[in-house]
């Protein structure tokens, strides 16, 4: 039987990582229906409350029950305000390691939340579920994304030329596809060791 990720829910200084609710669904489709996510993600474009719907009761719950990874909504504390998400995929149970995707809802940019909950999810990864690798992957021109790598101690390990297709905004107010780069960055647990913002978990 292929190993899953436990129902988890992790809970740092300024955030709670959860499982979706059907609740999510309004806050997510907004969160979805942004231009950098639209330009940086291949999430459906435009993002309608029926991808959410979709996502929240099918796409996600499939991710961890499959063994592929996990989906978590990512929470303030002080408000309960859904502020963005996380998703570990292309998890290998052989050689223990996965891929984390994230994106910030726009009302929450710039408060070093990506930052907080991914570094989260790692610490969990590693600690909890004793995995040896973490990969981010970002288009060669997302500094916001490359900068929330460095942050929390990615090691930027290569550049996969024309590897990703991503969208751009065309005169007409449309959107056209664009080929790039793909910068591969990788976490081990031992680039943690430093790293500061413990989190404190929970099994549901
Ligand atoms: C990438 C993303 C998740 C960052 O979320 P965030 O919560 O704002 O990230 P953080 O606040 O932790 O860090 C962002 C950093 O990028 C910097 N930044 C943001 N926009 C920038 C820009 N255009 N140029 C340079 N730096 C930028 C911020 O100043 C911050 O760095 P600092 O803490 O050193 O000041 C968010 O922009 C997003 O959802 N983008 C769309 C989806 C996406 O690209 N997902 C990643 C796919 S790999």
């Amino acid at each position: 039987m292929t190993p899953t990720f436990p129902d988890v829910s992790i809970s740092t200084e300024r955030l709670v990582l959860r499982p979706f609710e059907e609740a999510d669904i309004p806050e997510l489709a907004d969160m979805m229906n942004d231009e950098l996510t639209a330009a940086w993600t291949s999430v459906p474009n435009p993002y309608t409350p029926a991808d959410a719907r979709e996502w929240i009761t099918r796409g996600a719950p499939a991710e961890r029950t499959s063994g592929r990874g996990i989906v978590l909504a990512v929470d303030e504390h002080l408000t309960h305000r859904l502020v963005g998400t996380l998703h570990l995929k292309n998890t290998n149970w052989h050689t223990l390691t996965s891929e984390v995707g994230y994106v910030v809802g726009p009302w929450a940019r710039g408060e070093g939340y990506a930052a907080e909950s991914v570094l989260a999810i790692a610490q969990w990864l590693f600690h909890d579920q004793k995995f040896e690798r973490l990969e981010l992957r970002t288009a060669a021109g997302n500094t916001a994304s490359q900068q929330v790598a460095q942050k929390i101690g990615c090691v930027s390990e290569g550049v996969l030329r024309n590897a990703l297709i991503v969208r751009s905004r065309t005169e007409d107010g449309g959107w056209t596809d664009i080929r790039t780069d793909l910068i591969v960055w990788g976490l081990l647990p031992e680039d943690l060791e430093d790293a500061h913002t413990p989190a404190h978990r929970g099994a549901r």
